[in-house]
């Protein structure tokens, strides 16, 4: 075997710690992601079977970790984009539930390292039951891109970070470019659609630019939010998913009990917690759904939990604020609250004097069961 080459060896290049690098080196990852994937009017991925999607009347992806976020993201994206049914499963149930395959799904798998060994097994059973299979992974070359017939690189470099950062914003930004490509493909989108989707993929880049003044912002709040006993993480739609995982980033790094929840769905259940110690941290878009979680965000502060509102457009009754910039697409608000997010619980973890790269009981890639 060979050594690795010096260009291999990842180097902080300044900054604290790996995470923090890879939050702050996501703008240009997710540009050279997109590099000779987007046209004006279309989008190619030239690696792919043309045929991929013939026959295809569903969606099955498979994931762990962050990378079933991603996954879960864009099943919102799949279903209103590309008009095609699409569900999402942690790998680890999926191997075990005897589940029903039928050869008109499309098969995906995402993951970072192409390792983990429960997507991987997922993967293999796909394929064994005669499925088309797409591997979404950023490490070329891995058990999962050697196994499935089609691959996506995700081109975010590597990733040492324990807590994926990175890897997450490149998936996602592969999984909304293939939604509109499978929804060109299949004839579900209308030009103009589209090439304000392609025009709105393009400022993805500028979104995930760290702003100083929030991270300032995160660094500052992150002095009080380190005593937290309980976090709820809320958003509706793909601010869900986020929310998911942006609670799963404070578990990972900052020991603190986090939860991601659907923002309707407190009233069932979770809004029992709500007390001044319970930290609510509101994921509140502009261009989607804003009424609604403004109103659930309302019921949760009237019954005084603490509010830390995340958004483009002031909230009142929010306790801290963190205020992002104004855009014309939900994704984008995604992309910016996506930084907030690792920002501030990166901030609270380094406060805390954890090892941001290395966290306790954790590994970068679970190749066993
Ligand atoms: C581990 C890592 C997570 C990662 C997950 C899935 O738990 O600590 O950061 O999201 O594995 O890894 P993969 O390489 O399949 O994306």
């Amino acid at each position: 075997s060979t050594l690795p080459t010096s260009k291999q060896f990842a180097q902080k290049d300044g900054f604290r710690f790996f995470m923090e690098k890879e939050i702050y080196e996501q703008s240009d990852v997710v540009s050279d992601c997109m590099l000779g994937r987007l046209k004006d009017e279309e989008i190619l991925f030239d690696e792919i079977d043309k045929s991929l999607i013939d026959g295809i009347n569903e969606i099955k992806i498979c994931a762990c970790g962050t990378s079933y976020h991603a996954g879960l993201t864009s099943s919102y994206l799949f279903e209103r984009l590309a008009k095609v049914k699409c569900n999402v499963e942690i790998a680890s149930e999926f191997r075990y539930k005897e589940p029903l395959l039928t050869k008109d799904t499309l098969f995906i798998v995402i993951s970072q390292s192409g390792e983990t060994a429960d997507t991987l097994e997922a993967l293999k059973m796909a394929k064994n039951a005669g499925l088309k299979s797409l591997v979404i992974c950023n490490v070329d070359n891995s058990s999962m891109t050697r196994t499935a017939n089609n691959t996506i690189l995700t081109r975010a470099g590597i990733e040492k970070g324990v807590a994926s950062t990175k890897a997450f914003s490149t998936q996602t930004v592969v999984l909304w470019m293939l939604a509109l490509y499978f929804a060109k493909a299949k004839n579900v989108i209308s030009k103009e659609k589209l090439q304000s989707e392609i025009h709105a993929l393009r400022e993805v880049p500028k979104s995930l630019k760290v702003l100083d003044k929030v991270h300032e912002k995160a660094r500052r709040l992150s002095k009080r939010y380190l005593h937290g006993h309980g976090f709820f993480f809320i958003g509706r739609d793909v601010f869900f998913p986020l929310a998911l995982e942006g609670a799963l980033k404070l578990k990972e790094i900052s020991y603190l009990h986090a939860e991601g929840y659907p923002a309707g769905e407190m009233k069932h259940g979770p809004i029992a917690l709500a007390d001044p110690e319970l930290f609510t941290i509101a994921l509140m878009p502009e261009n989607l759904l804003y009424d609604k979680i403004k109103s659930n965000v309302e019921e949760l502060s009237a019954r005084d939990s603490t509010i830390c509102a995340i958004s483009p457009l002031d909230f009142e009754l929010a306790d801290d604020f963190i205020k992002t910039c104004k855009t014309d697409h939900y994704m984008l608000e995604f992309f910016e609250m996506l930084v907030v997010l690792q920002l501030l619980s990166m901030e609270i973890s380094i406060r805390l004097g954890n090892d941001v790269d290395m966290p306790r009981n954790l590994a970068k890639s679970v190749t066993v069961e």
